[in-house]
């Protein structure tokens, strides 16, 4: 299937989303936050596609947001349609069950560093920039920004960031949580794609029960997370793959893990 603005690309079960706007910095217009719904639930639906890796093209920029002649034009009403429907796009990624990256060459700001908050984890290249610069446009974020960044980082240095709509580069991505890892803009797609290797060598069911539980725990009390936690224990225990996994332990093998 081919999209306007998007490149969509598997490979033995890893899907490339490139955003594919280069020349306006992959900045987020409607027809792309549209092309974004097709893929993802084409992704979702797909049992051949375990995880997926998205991405910006052209280096210079993951994405610049969403699409500022857009906006300027946008009623009110326009703008709560153009936020909630951006939200509901990010969370289809967030809430798939499959993990994802967010590799980000350059820059990451306002929808485009949104988007990147609702992937698993985050790898930036050396020449990454992050920022969510709304508040220089006179606007709060509207695809997540305000709810995912103090959960990832914590309030203050969320705040601080939201407030000044500074920047900041990899390095400091690094120091705050923002990003797990930062590699050489030449590596950054290689070694996302072992990491997520690396990450599918492991049970299926469990992967899918790790995120699960992490994420309903984030949502619950200390005693309710750890109810839940047990309980998806004790479901990965009617897995073939949880037999298979303690047994190739015990025979000093690796394990052949199916996903069942
Ligand atoms: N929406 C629409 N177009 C955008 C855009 C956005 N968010 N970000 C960049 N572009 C466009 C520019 O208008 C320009 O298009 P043009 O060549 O037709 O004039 C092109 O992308 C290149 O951007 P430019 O500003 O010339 O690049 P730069 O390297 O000088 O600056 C940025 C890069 C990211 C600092 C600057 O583009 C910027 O501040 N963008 C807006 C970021 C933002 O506020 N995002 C939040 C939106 S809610």
């Amino acid at each position: 299937m081919s999209y306007g603005n998007i490149l969509f690309d598997v490979d033995n079960g890893v899907a490339t989303v490139t955003l594919n706007r280069p020349d306006k910095l992959n900045a987020l217009n409607a027809a792309t936050i549209g092309d974004l719904d097709a893929v993802f639930e084409v992704a979702a639906r797909d049992d051949e596609i375990k995880a997926l890796i998205v991405t910006g093209a052209g280096g210079k920029a993951f994405a610049a947001g969403a699409d500022i002649g857009e906006l300027a034009s946008a009623s009110p009403v326009e703008a709560w349609a153009i936020a909630t429907r951006g939200q509901n796009v990010f969370r289809r990624l967030e809430s798939m069950r499959k993990v994802s990256v967010a590799a980000i060459s350059g820059i990451a700001f306002g929808g485009g560093l949104e988007l990147a908050m609702c992937c698993t984890v985050r790898f930036a290249a050396s020449n990454a920039k992050l920022g969510q610069p709304e508040v220089r446009l006179g606007i709060p974020p509207g695809y997540g920004g305000t709810q995912r960044l103090p959960r990832l980082v914590g309030r203050g240095r969320a705040l601080e960031m939201l407030l000044t709509g500074d920047s900041i580069d990899a390095q400091r991505a690094l120091e705050i949580g923002l990003v797990n890892l930062v590699f050489a803009p030449g590596e950054l797609m290689d070694e996302s794609r072992a990491w997520v290797d690396k990450v599918l060598a492991n049970a299926p069911v469990a992967l899918s029960l790790v995120v699960e539980a992490v994420d309903a725990g984030l949502n619950l009390g200390l005693e309710d997370g750890l109810r839940f936690e047990a309980a998806a224990f004790g479901l990965a225990f009617s897995t073939h793959d949880r037999a298979e996994g303690t047994r190739a332990f015990l025979e000093k093998r690796k394990p052949n893990f199916t996903g069942n």
